[in-house]
């Protein structure tokens, strides 16, 4: 079983995500009896893919590097290994801190470049086809507010958005772990233990459809 695993947070040893898509990872090794051999890890806020640009994306579409510079060439590469590595993987875990409503600009940098129309989905009458074979998504989903309710449901422009884009792509067995409401500092330890303990009672050799586990805003 190979997991790609990708961490976009700017907050280090401090980042609930990161802590939460870890944690993840070891549930997934241990249930599937697999080793860390199996991960390919990427941190995307250490090292964040370029910004896509046209010259790019038109050799992605042709295969041509011809007149391209260095760097554009590296780029293109770049966009070759995200792609290859995204059909490689068997489960995909992502941890997604919610930054300005939406996610950071870095993950939103590797989404760029694993969307290519004609590679990872293409168009048709119909509309949108994902390309991706589906497979299991856990996201590590971490914000300091509340967006869960009625009423501010329409202020995430995070996971609304992990959820529309990866299924783009024909990914939608996608299960969120959620630390919300971790603004508040006197509540950080409590909600970040409450979604630890989600985490690992969660059933770790089967496959889950579209749903969201959510800590409750006020301790009960
Ligand atoms: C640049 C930045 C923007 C943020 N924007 C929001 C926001 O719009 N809404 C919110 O609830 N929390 C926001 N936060 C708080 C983070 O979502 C929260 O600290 C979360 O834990 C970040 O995940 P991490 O701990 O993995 O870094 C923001 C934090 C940063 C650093």
């Amino acid at each position: 079983m190979k997991i790609l695993h990708i961490d976009s947070s700017m907050a280090g040893e401090h980042s609930i995500s990161r802590a939460m898509s870890s944690l993840i990872v070891q549930q997934l090794l241990t249930a599937h009896q697999q080793d860390e051999n199996q991960v390919i890890y990427h941190d995307l806020y250490a090292h964040p893919p370029s910004f896509l640009s046209a010259v790019a994306m038109k050799a992605v579409r042709s295969a041509n590097l011809e007149g391209l510079s260095d760097k554009e060439q590296a780029d293109v590469r770049a966009i070759h290994q995200a792609i290859d590595e995204l059909f490689a993987c068997d489960v995909l875990v992502i941890g997604v801190p919610m930054y300005n409503h939406t996610i950071p600009a870095v993950l939103h940098a590797w989404i760029d470049q694993i969307c290519q129309a004609g590679k990872t989905f293409r168009y048709t009458e119909t509309g949108p086809e994902g390309l991706v074979a589906n497979k299991p998504i856990y996201i590590a989903s971490s914000r300091g507010g509340i967006y869960s309710t009625a009423e501010t449901l329409q202020y995430d422009q995070q996971e609304v958005f992990m959820k529309s884009i990866l299924s783009l792509l024909g990914l939608q067995d996608i299960q969120i772990f959620r630390a919300e409401g971790i603004g508040l500092v006197e509540q950080r330890e409590q909600r970040l233990l409450a979604v630890q303990q989600q985490i690992q009672a969660f059933s770790w050799g089967r496959n889950h459809q579209v749903q969201a586990t959510s800590v409750p805003f006020m301790a009960e």
